[in-house]
């Protein structure tokens, strides 16, 4: 072993992934429902993407910002028409936790101030600021502990009330459909109920839609659900599908000065060419298919629960599911997803995903149980 063990991983060796399955090195194919964590979104390996990042790479991969880049400015139109934005600014970077910690940084310099509110049960990544958001204490380190971080329930108004009474929030930074939590969602009213305190409080609301936005809610983004127009949306995974690549999208209202943010990677010409894409209907697909897969979860009267929306689904067990999952990948060779909620499986294919497909796997569930 000469990486620095960290993951839990399949004993498994993809090498190489054609839509919604991958090959193993001994030409094994495995249904794809976990997505590589909620990131291929067109599919792997689609033609057009291939092909349009190939010839990129034939022209020209990579310059820093220190020049022009038209291909930045073309994406950030092209997701302010696809996801109905009104002019929405873009910042890109790498990764979702690199999104999430630019975000913060924004809102502190846009207010002022230095507290976040965060929620129980969050996941935002794993660098400084975005792990300190993140409410699990096992991934936070003595260095991460030092911001000011207060977490509170989904819907608890009173608590998050007094919280900002203490005048010193510049964020309050949430998750439409938790995912690594375990697809719990916050009420409607209460993320409509952010605009006041938004207002009242100048404090910013980051939409966290590194999971759950490119279509996967069945909404471009997850918080559309919702009445409130977020300062700054996060952005990662399915934009790229499998290119490294994340951003900021920031609102008309919040001005930007030169030097405040920046990265030498973010917005590389390669990372553009895998984010411009049409939608071709992929978020109508994913509420279709939400359908089809929680009828068909119905039916099992071992399944506690159906949880999530549009691609980003969860079923709940009265047990602890590692060894269903380990069954899943060994003998009917299907990848699923898990979460901090040991009781449930996680869904997140590709979303090119077909009705056949959560056949095969309804199937090898009732032949695993
Ligand atoms: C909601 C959310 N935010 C941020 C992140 C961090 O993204 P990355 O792993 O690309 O740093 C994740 C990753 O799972 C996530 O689910």
């Amino acid at each position: 072993m000469k990486t620095f063990d960290v993951y839990n991983q399949f004993d498994v060796v993809p090498i190489k992934g054609k839509d919604v399955y991958v090959y193993d090195e001994f030409n094994n194919k495995y249904l794809d429902l976990y997505g590589g964590h909620a990131v291929i979104s067109i599919g792997h390996s689609e033609k057009k993407y291939v092909k349009n990042i190939t010839n990129q790479l034939n022209n020209i991969g990579f310059y820093s910002n220190a020049v022009r880049n038209p291909l930045q400015d073309k994406l950030s139109n092209e997701i302010n028409l696809q996801a109905d934005l009104d002019n929405y600014k873009l910042f890109m970077c790498n990764s979702g936790a690199e999104a999430v910690e630019n975000a913060l940084k924004l809102s502190s310099f846009y207010t002022g101030k230095k507290r976040i509110i965060a929620f129980k049960n969050s996941f935002h990544g794993r660098t400084s600021a975005a792990v300190a958001v993140t409410d699990n204490k096992y991934i936070n380190s003595e260095l991460n502990k030092q911001h000011n971080v207060s977490f509170i329930e989904f819907n608890d108004n009173t608590k998050l009330e007094i919280e900002l009474d203490k005048g010193d929030a510049c964020a309050i930074i949430f998750e439409s459909i938790q995912g690594v939590g375990g697809l719990d969602q916050p009420d409607e009213d209460f993320i409509n109920g952010l605009a006041y305190y938004q207002k009242k409080y100048q404090v910013s609301i980051i939409a966290d839609e590194v999971q759950s936005g490119f279509c996967r809610s069945g909404q471009f983004f997850a918080f559309q659900k919702f009445n409130i127009q977020p300062d700054i949306i996060t952005i990662a995974k399915g934009m790229g599908n499998g290119f490294p690549v994340g951003g900021i999208l920031v609102n008309p209202n919040i001005h930007p000065q030169k030097g405040i943010l920046g990265t030498t990677y973010g917005g590389n010409h390669l990372a553009c060419v895998a984010s411009l894409r049409k939608k071709n209907n992929i978020c109508k697909k994913a509420l279709e298919l939400e359908s089809y897969f929680k009828n068909i979860a119905s039916k099992f009267s071992s399944i506690k629960k159906v949880k999530g929306r549009g691609l980003m689904l969860g079923i709940e067990f009265d047990f602890d599911v590692s060894e269903l999952r380990s069954k899943l990948v060994y003998e009917h060779k299907i990848f699923t997803g898990s979460s901090s909620n040991k009781n449930l499986i996680r869904i997140l294919p590709p979303l090119s995903i077909k009705k056949n497909h959560f056949d095969i796997f309804f199937n090898a569930l009732n032949k695993s149980l």
